[in-house]
């Protein structure tokens, strides 16, 4: 690896692999039952799990990649899609449906322009709906990486993605 130029920013696509071998060393520990938690760190470095670190954590490990696969798709936290920076997971759960969830999707997508489960053009954000964030007394909720926005309103909701860059 060239120096001077490994842990700066990342562009899609692009592969560190000498990151992919620190993690693979802390998560391993030569037991193949970390293979969630080293997909769980490259998940978190990535924001989803680019093939080509599939193939070489598949070698590394030596496990099959078709078994690799089949755990980055059954569970529904891993994403073999690229995803933007930000996760909006808007919450359709009952509590949030009955205030308004519906129109507040809308709205985040207009000002997105982007439907639900897409990611816009520049990979800022993906959009998610999901069933209940756990704290229906604040709906309509929606959470975007890891802060919970309660009661979100059409005014709101449109200027909460604008405080992400
Ligand atoms: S239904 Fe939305 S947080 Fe529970």
């Amino acid at each position: 690896m060239e120096q001077g130029d490994s842990a700066s920013s990342h562009h899609p696509g692009e592969i560190d692999y000498m990151e992919l071998d620190t993690i693979i060393e802390e998560q391993f520990i030569g037991n193949k039952e970390n293979l969630i938690m080293i997909l769980q760190e490259i998940q978190k470095k990535y924001n989803y799990l680019p093939q080509a670190s599939l193939m070489y954590l598949a070698e590394k490990i030596d496990v099959p990649i078709s078994k690799i696969f089949g755990v980055g798709t059954f569970y529904s936290t891993f994403s073999l899609e690229p995803r933007g920076k930000h996760i909006i997971s808007l919450c359709l759960g009952t509590a949030c449906h009955v205030r308004g969830a519906e129109k507040v999707r809308e709205r985040i997508q207009e000002t997105l322009n982007i439907r639900d489960g897409q990611t816009t053009e520049d990979m800022r954000f993906t959009l998610e709906s999901v069933r209940c964030l756990g704290c229906c007394s604040l709906g309509p909720v929606v959470r975007v990486d890891d802060d919970i926005h309660g009661r979100v309103t059409l005014d709101t909701a449109g200027k909460i993605v604008e405080g992400y860059n």
